[in-house]
Parts: structure tokens; sequence; C-alpha cells
């Protein structure tokens, strides 16, 4: 069955929305109709994303803010608020990463991730309050590392916990304002410079990420946007506080694959006592 969302008249703000997830995630609600801003670092990157937008007949504007930098985050609301009014959907997905073990990272190699991250989802946050609309929907971009401790992720893996977190808390604080705070949880992303950091490079078609989802593929920017859309339409009225996965399945088998791995050391331990 095919679903259309339908987001005329409504404005979205995407931190990180101009690569990867984020911007398909920003695409996706101009193709709905949706005024879309979309913000990063990179200057390039911001006039490329909205050139793409605006080139599938989408109404788009861009701006350079660093989410570490809580004043060109706040710049880039007062610009949307002066143009369009105030903002019906938030998504967050500003991030870093890098493969590293605790003992071959700085203090400022953990701080970095933890800054763009977490303390950069703070100040999307704490900037873009005042500009939210009654009704709106803001999206944290968090990752299974929130929950599922991996090697050579500790910088991510903390960052992203305090993503989930904060995400409940906002609800808590946000929901009499009339305003739903969720997260999503990717799984592995085809085409993305998340999944291609994380795969080795001896695997460029991601087999090894695939390995860990039950429904045995890698998801697509789509199917992350798509969850998006969802939750910030009024099929998803009632759900605040949450957050989703949209990985295929891959979370629950990886706690599973652990618990099993553990069973299996017990087992062969007790066998060789008695
Ligand atoms: N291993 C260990 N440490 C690393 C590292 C790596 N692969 N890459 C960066 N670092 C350390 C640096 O050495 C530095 O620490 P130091 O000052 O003690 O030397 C610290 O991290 C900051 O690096 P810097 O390059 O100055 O940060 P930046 O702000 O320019 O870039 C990053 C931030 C490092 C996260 C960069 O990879 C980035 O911009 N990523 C965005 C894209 C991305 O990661 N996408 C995937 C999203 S899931
Ligand atoms: P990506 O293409 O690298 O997207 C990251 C975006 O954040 C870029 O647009 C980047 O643009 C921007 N950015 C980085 N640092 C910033 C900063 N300090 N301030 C403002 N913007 C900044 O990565 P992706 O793989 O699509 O990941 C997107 C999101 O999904 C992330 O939150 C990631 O943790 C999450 N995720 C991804 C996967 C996956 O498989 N890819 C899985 C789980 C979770 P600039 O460089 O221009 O700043």
């Amino acid at each position: 069955m095919d679903v259309r969302f339908d987001f005329t008249n409504k404005t979205v703000v995407v931190f990180g929305g101009t690569t990867g997830i984020n911007l398909a995630i920003a695409e996706a609600f101009a193709g709905a109709g949706a005024r879309v801003a979309v913000a990063s670092r990179k200057p390039d990157n911001v006039d490329a994303a909205v050139a793409r937008i605006t080139q599938s007949g989408g109404d788009a504007r861009g701006f350079v803010a660093d989410v570490r930098d809580f004043e060109s985050v706040a710049a880039a609301f007062a610009g949307v608020r002066a143009e369009w009014g105030t903002v019906d959907v938030l998504v967050s997905g500003a991030a870093g990463n890098f493969l590293a073990e605790v003992n071959s990272l700085s203090p400022n190699g953990f701080k970095v991730v933890v800054d763009i991250d977490l303390i950069g989802t703070f100040n999307v946050m704490r900037a873009g309050f005042e500009h939210l609309a009654s009704g709106a929907s803001v999206l944290n971009i968090t990752a299974p590392q929130a929950t599922i401790p991996m090697r050579y992720q500790a910088h991510v893996c903390a960052a992203k916990a305090g993503v989930d977190q904060l995400t409940r808390v906002l609800a808590l604080e946000w929901g009499s304002r009339n305003i739903r705070v969720n997260a999503i949880a990717p799984g592995p992303i085809s085409g993305t410079e998340g999944l291609e950091r994380l795969t080795p490079t001896d695997d460029p078609g991601g087999d090894t990420a695939m390995m860990s989802v039950p429904l045995g593929r890698l998801g697509t920017k789509q199917d992350i946007a798509s969850l998006a859309m969802f939750l910030s339409s009024s099929a998803a009225s009632y759900i605040s506080g949450a957050v989703i996965p949209c990985d295929g399945g891959g979370a629950i088998d990886s706690v599973k694959s652990g618990i099993e791995e553990a069973g299996r050391s017990l087992a062969a331990a007790s066998k060789a006592d008695s």
C-alpha cells in the first residue's frame, strides 16, 4: 500500500540537512509540499542542497551554521522565522563519526563528537523552542550506538545515549506546549557517509553490516525519510518521547547475538568444570 503525506504550508528545518540521510529527509518534506530550510557548516554543501531541492520544484533556504556554535544556530532560526514564520517540523541530525578505540582517542577527539552530536542537539533544541509552532514535531536523529555498546565507538555511544535521554526529557517538558519530541535510530543506511566510515575497507558493499540485519538488506535514505514524515504527520499525533529504530530489526538481533554469545561461553565454562 502506498502512503502519501501532505505538508503543504508547513515549515521544516533540518540541521545537518545538506547531505546523506538528513538531506533525504529535507527532500522528502519538500516533495510533500513543505517549505524546507537546511543548515550545516560548509557553504558548498548548503548551496548544493538548496540547489538540489529547488531544482526538484521545492521551496528551500539554506543557512551556514555550526551546531556547536549556539549563536549561529539561533541566527539560522531567526532567518527562517523572518521569512516563513514559526516552525512545524524540526529535525536535528548533525553528527560526526570515526572509528577509534578509547586508548587512541585524545580528549579532543572524544569531545568533538560529543560536541557535535549531543551539545549540538541541545543547542538546536534550546535555540529552536521559541520558534516552534503549537503542534510541532521535533525529531532527533540518533543511532543504535545509543543503546548497544560497540568497540571503537565510545564517543558516539556516549553522545547518542545523551541524545536519546534529551529527547525523552524534552517530550516531558514540552508536551504541555503541544510539541511532540521523538528520535529515529537508523540502522546501516546504504550510500551514506556514516556507513562508509564504519565499513571495513575490504567490504565496500557493506556485506558485514547487512549480516546483522534480519530483513537482509541495508536501509535506504527513503526508509528514514518516510518514518520522519510519518512521525510528523497527524497519523502520529499521540506519539511522543519515543526512540524508534528503523533498522530492519538490526538492534534486536545485535542484542540477541550478544546474549547468545554470553550463553555459549557460560555453557562452555560449565562443561569444562564438570
Ligand atoms: N581517530 C582518532 N581521532 C580523530 C580521528 C580519528 N579517525 N579523526 C579526528 N580525530 C580527532 C582529531 O585528532 C582531533 O583531536 P586533537 O585535537 O587531539 O588532535 C579531534 O578529533 C578533532 O578533529 P578535527 O579534525 O579538528 O575536527 P573537525 O571539527 O574539523 O571535524 C570530525 C569533526 C572529526 C567529526 C569530522 O570527521 C567531521 O567533520 N565529520 C562530519 C561527517 C561525518 O562524520 N559523517 C558521519 C556521520 S555518522
Ligand atoms: P552525513 O552525510 O555526514 O551527514 C552529516 C551532516 O551533518 C552533514 O550535512 C554535515 O554537513 C553536517 N554536520 C556535521 N557537523 C556539523 C556541525 N558541527 N554543525 C552543523 N552541521 C554539521 O552522515 P549520514 O550518514 O547521512 O548521517 C546522518 C545522521 O544519521 C547522523 O545523525 C548519524 O549519526 C545518523 N545515523 C546514520 C547512520 C548511517 O548508516 N549512515 C546510521 C545510524 C545513524 P557539513 O559538513 O556541511 O557541516
